[in-house]
């Protein structure tokens, strides 16, 4: 049954065909999408990465081949000769790009038979992912997957003109280097030639980037593969693409955002016809924690955090008061209407799952004020004097139908609980305009945090990143204030990019290893290789990377990640259709002097 193309060429791709090519005849490739038999007539939707085109087969005009016809099913490979005509006025898809046009066909060759497919690839919405992800191959030919990936390609092909035009040059770095523990979890490779010695595949080519800037090549960028062995959410997978660039002789953070602000505005304009803003906000790192609750803010929407710790560090509710005495605060956001008498977003079921939801960021409680047509409701009140309860009212400008919601604790967990609640309330009232493109930079990042679990300092963003000229001396005396010229690119509540101005100062470098708990053996050791470059003359240089992915998902709107990565891996970091990771042989294990701890498994 199957056959060969004849000689035949393709001169047409589906999604192409237009009423201007009305008459002519063209010779057409793909799969049969879907079928329809209606005895002397046979129409075939033919499915290539373009679109859809309808092929008829008519006993009449199709000759010999119309038998053949009979035995299309559906995903049959097939090449299809015919002249294109218009349709007749009852039979034109409005849905379909093609859908004024037909192929009435004269020849057919069946290229490749198929199986029937596990799922109709028609309509997948309702088909279950792992389903979908054991049989890839099948959902990558739904049109919804390939324009994702059209996209993809798109602004890999608007970076690498953007960023070639601007005087980069794309340079490869490895994927086998040194494991250098700070950040997320490496994912190893045995060395068969050094028995009990790791690779570590790059979890940013951070590193060879920056030593890329000290041999001179001014500037570099790379679209390239990240791998952090990390807990997977939404927005993350163990693989991942960055556009990752680096530039020398920077004065300050402006000259890398400008440069980045330049690639994303040519990404928006080229790949979805949309004009970025003329100016993009600057917001300090501050601002964003005190008013969003985020270093990732969504500012589509209001519902902003109000500090109230002034007032609840005396207002006789033990909760508060204790809070702002161990140096946390106490803030609120006003949820403008959600308790509205006649129509109400939030009952007070809701509002009791509201507490869970916040325990889930640690919070020990979720304190709430209802304004109400006949007065106030509320259990923290009773707490409170009448003047402490009214000044918090007034800070919150709060009218009939709000509904105040509190919570106190240390400052990150306040942030969390607060940042993520506000989400929440946006989504459930869909107050969250999603055809604005929402998009700022953060700038002033702390240099470090302390990490309780380590006991020491982290690094925010990583060892490499410059703090504050002005705020140097406080390295010595207060870390966790020093600021950083670190900055993010935030779109539409997600982090879109990040970079920084680096050290360029070998001392300076130096010092921030010490303050992040390394003595000189430790450094020596890590990154031996990276200290020594420093000092054989380094350029002062900075840089940016933007995940790939999660431009993609921006410029496309899906808000999974899976959907922008061609072979995509799930929750567990495994890969269903292929069922990577897998056993290996025996022989394979022994070659890189490698054991298996069988209890573990
Ligand atoms: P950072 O770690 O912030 O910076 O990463 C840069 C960008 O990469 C994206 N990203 C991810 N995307 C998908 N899955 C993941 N697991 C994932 N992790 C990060 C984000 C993020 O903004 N070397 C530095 C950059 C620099 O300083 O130049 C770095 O890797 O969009
Ligand atoms: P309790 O006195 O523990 O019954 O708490 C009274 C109210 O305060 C309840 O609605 C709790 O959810 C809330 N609450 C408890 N702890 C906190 C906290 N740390 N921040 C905000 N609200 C809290």
């Amino acid at each position: 049954m199957i056959e060969f193309m004849n000689g035949r060429k393709r001169s047409l791709y589906c999604g192409d065909a237009t009423e201007k090519m009305i008459g002519k005849e063209f010779t057409v490739m793909g799969w049969a999408a879907k079928r329809r038999d209606f005895g002397g007539l046979i129409f075939v939707d033919l499915r290539d990465r373009t679109g859809i085109l309808q092929v008829v087969f008519d006993a009449s005009k199709t000759g010999e081949h119309f038998a053949k016809a009979e035995a299309i099913r559906n995903e049959y490979v097939l090449c299809i000769k015919g002249k294109l005509r218009k349709r007749s006025d009852e039979t034109i898809n409005p849905k379909l790009k093609t859908g004024t046009v037909e192929l009435l066909a004269s020849e057919l060759s069946i290229l490749s038979d198929a199986d029937t497919p596990p799922f109709a690839l028609d309509d997948t919405s309702a088909v279950n992912e792992a389903t979908r992800l054991k049989y890839r191959y099948l959902d990558l030919r739904t049109p919804y997957l390939t324009e994702i990936l059209r996209v993809k390609s798109e602004i890999m092909k608007v970076t690498r003109d953007y960023m070639s035009e601007s005087g980069f040059w794309e340079i490869e770095t490895p994927f086998l280097g040194k494991s250098t523990p700070e950040g997320a979890r490496d994912y190893l490779v045995p060395s068969r030639v050094h028995p009990g010695e790791f690779y570590a595949l790059p979890q940013s080519p951070q590193l060879y980037k920056q030593i890329l800037m000290i041999s001179g090549y001014d500037k570099y960028y790379q679209i390239a593969r990240c791998f952090r062995d990390e807990d997977l959410r939404a927005n993350r997978q163990p693989e991942f693409t960055q556009i990752d660039m680096e530039m020398s002789f920077v004065e300050d953070e402006e000259d890398v955002m400008c440069v980045a602000e330049g690639l994303v505005r040519n990404i928006y304009k080229k790949v979805v016809g949309k004009n970025l803003p003329a100016k993009i906000r600057r917001m300090t790192y501050k601002e964003a924690m005190d008013r969003f609750g985020s270093d990732k803010p969504d500012t589509r929407f209001g519902l902003e955090l109000t500090d109230i710790s002034d007032i609840a560090g005396k207002c006789g509710f033990q909760v508060f008061e204790n809070a702002v005495k161990n140096g946390g605060s106490v803030r609120m956001i006003n949820a403008k209407g959600f308790g509205k008498s006649n129509d109400p977003i939030l009952s007070r079921r809701d509002i009791d799952a509201l507490t869970d939801f916040v325990k889930t960021y640690k919070a020990k409680g979720l304190a709430w004020i209802a304004v109400k047509d006949d007065g106030i409701q509320s259990v923290i009140t009773k707490f409170m004097s009448e003047e402490t309860v009214k000044e918090i009212l007034k800070r919150a400008n709060a009218e009939k139908g709000d509904i105040l919601f509190f919570c106190a604790d240390k400052n990150d967990i306040v942030y969390a609980s607060l940042g993520a609640l506000r989400l929440h309330l946006a989504e459930k009232a869909g107050l969250i305009d999603k055809s604005v493109t929402d998009i700022l930079w953060v700038t002033e990042f702390p240099l470090l945090e302390y990490s309780q679990e380590e006991k020491r300092y982290v690094a925010v963003h990583h060892p490499f990143t410059s703090p504050k000229t002005e705020d140097l001396p406080l390295l010595d005396t207060n870390p966790a204030a020093v600021r950083s010229k670190a900055y993010d690119l935030v779109i539409n509540g997600q982090e879109a990019g990040g970079g920084s101005i680096r050290i360029c100062q070998r001392e300076i470098q130096r010092k921030m290893f010490n303050v992040l708990g390394m003595d000189d053996k430790q450094i020596e050791d890590r990154f031996g290789f990276f200290v020594n470059a420093f000092n054989y003359g380094t350029p002062p240089h900075g840089g940016l990377a933007f995940g790939l992915d999660r431009l993609t998902m921006l410029l496309t709107g899906t808000d999974n990640i899976k959907d922008v990565i061609a072979f995509p891996k799930v929750q567990n970091a495994s890969d269903l259709m292929t069922m990577a990771p897998a056993e290996v042989e025996p022989k394979q294990l022994r070659e890189l002097s490698i054991k298996v701890n069988e209890q573990v498994k």
